[in-house]
């Protein structure tokens, strides 16, 4: 006699690229009924397919129109549908205490609750952190007043980032070659405040040199597993050129982050936050994203997120082999150290196909097509981000429109799958980098 498997309700938040990926991989749980995103994108619907093989989701997912702001919206929702596992993607919500508000209200969760968040979403705590615990990293001070501040400028000898202290989508963090465009940065930051509350505080840290890299891993609170390196590409136009964006593709393995790094990251950086924050009475759960400078004197953190990255979750979740649904679980139960995580052997490569303008102002609203056949290819999966569905078929919706990953027996094959995918796809003034993985096949 078999049991028939207790099938789940899970429901993602937020509406890019990793969310596609976390619904994605959930769905291919075979404990998983039915996948809900909120508010999710023009590709995070699809029917049930108990028939389905390869990388082909076998639970339905469908949008939930309440946005990742509204904390209570999305309370109420996961509490009538009966929600028994809510993951979420972005850090906002995280920051703002969604965690807090799931748990009082008896519905479990995977992320750090609002303290544990602060990780990310104040830079003075992080760093004030690392220093308490050991954790390396550069020099740095935290000031709320100007004048201070600027006195501080002339007093350092090194060059310095200037940071908003607090949550500016990534846009916070001003890089400076000297005292002038430090003070500016400190002008831009506390007296025009381009980045409004963000910026009360600001963070002036030693300006780091090395390659950067990031390591992620889950955690339970006690635990850390590694996540499977990857790297992603900032800049939005070939050979690091032009603005940075919120990453334009990602490959994974990366060849040159070897294990012994891995360990090394997560013997100085990522066990011991983990201590120091159950240390402190605020355990760290969910994913925890280390940004780092591999400078002359060994792994340094820039920063810490509490999420997945995004474009790697499309290059990671791809190979990984367990049970995303059961890693999750863990963590929330506190028994990582039992589930055995496993990742595929190959490479999996992503292409993110972005609006033309961004990361500027950008069109929306451009008519897509080629899905369809990009979707026949063999190990390729179209991850969609800002899309949306209109009577036309599915139409842009945002600055990263698609994320075409595959994988490949190794890095040179990923990537050339999924640029065919890639080529299948058009809409006007489509734009992706051509040199995603270059120098590693
Ligand atoms: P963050 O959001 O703090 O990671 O900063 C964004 C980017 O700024 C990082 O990915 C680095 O490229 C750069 N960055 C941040 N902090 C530093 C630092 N202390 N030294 C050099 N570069 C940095
Ligand atoms: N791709 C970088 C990030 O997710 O922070």
């Amino acid at each position: 006699m078999s049991l028939k498997p207790i099938q789940q309700t899970v429901l993602v938040i937020g509406s890019g690229g990793r969310e596609h990926t976390l619904a994605w991989s959930l769905a291919r749980s075979p404990q998983v009924g039915q996948v809900y995103v909120a508010p999710g994108n023009g590709g995070t619907e699809w029917p049930a397919n108990p028939a389905a093989e390869g990388l082909q989701p076998r639970a339905a997912a469908a949008n939930v129109p309440i946005s990742v702001d509204d904390l209570s919206g999305l309370v109420d929702f996961a509490r009538q549908k009966n929600v028994d596992l809510t993951i979420v993607g972005p850090e906002a919500p995280l920051a703002a205490g969604i965690v807090d508000l799931f748990q009082e209200a008896g519905l479990r969760v995977c992320g750090p609750n609002r303290q544990a968040a602060q990780l990310e979403a104040s830079k003075a705590f992080a760093n004030d952190f690392m220093r308490r615990h050991n954790i390396p990293t550069g020099g740095y001070a935290v000031f709320d007043d100007y004048q201070a501040a600027g006195d501080y400028l002339r007093q350092v000898d090194y060059r310095v980032v200037v940071k908003a202290d607090g949550l500016a989508a990534g846009k916070g963090v001003l890089i400076c070659d000297d005292i002038d465009q430090a003070q500016a940065a400190l002008q831009t930051i506390m007296i025009e405040r381009a980045f409004g509350a963000a910026g009360d505080k600001v963070v002036i840290e030693e300006r780091l040199e090395g390659p950067e890299i990031s390591i992620l891993a889950w955690c339970d609170g006690q635990t850390v597993v590694p996540i499977i390196p990857a790297r992603d590409h900032k800049r939005v136009f070939d050979d690091d050129q032009g603005p940075n964006t919120g990453g334009m593709g990602a490959y994974t393995p990366a060849p040159d982050i070897e294990p012994a790094l891995v360990e090394n990251v997560m013997q100085t950086v990522l066990q011991p936050a983990v201590d120091g924050m159950a240390a402190q009475g605020t355990p760290y759960i969910g994913v925890l994203y280390a940004g780092l400078m591999l400078t002359a004197d060994g792994p340094k953190v820039l920063e810490f997120n509490c999420r997945f990255g995004d474009p790697e979750t499309q290059a990671e979740l791809p190979l990984l082999e367990t049970d995303l649904l059961e890693i999750f679980w863990a963590c929330i139960e506190g028994r990582l150290d039992q589930v055995d995580v496993r990742w595929r052997s190959g490479s999996c490569a992503t292409i993110v196909m972005s609006s033309p303008g961004y990361p500027g102002s950008y069109p929306k609203g451009l008519p897509i097509t080629g899905l369809d056949k990009a979707a026949e290819l063999e190990n390729v999966v179209v991850f969609h981000a800002g899309t949306a569905q209109s009577e036309e078929g599915v139409v842009t919706a945002g600055g990263r429109v698609l994320a075409v990953s595959a994988l490949g027996d190794n890095l040179a094959a990923a990537l050339s799958r999924a640029y065919t995918g890639v080529e299948q796809i058009q809409f006007e003034g489509a734009h992706y980098r051509r040199d995603i993985g270059r120098g590693y096949q």
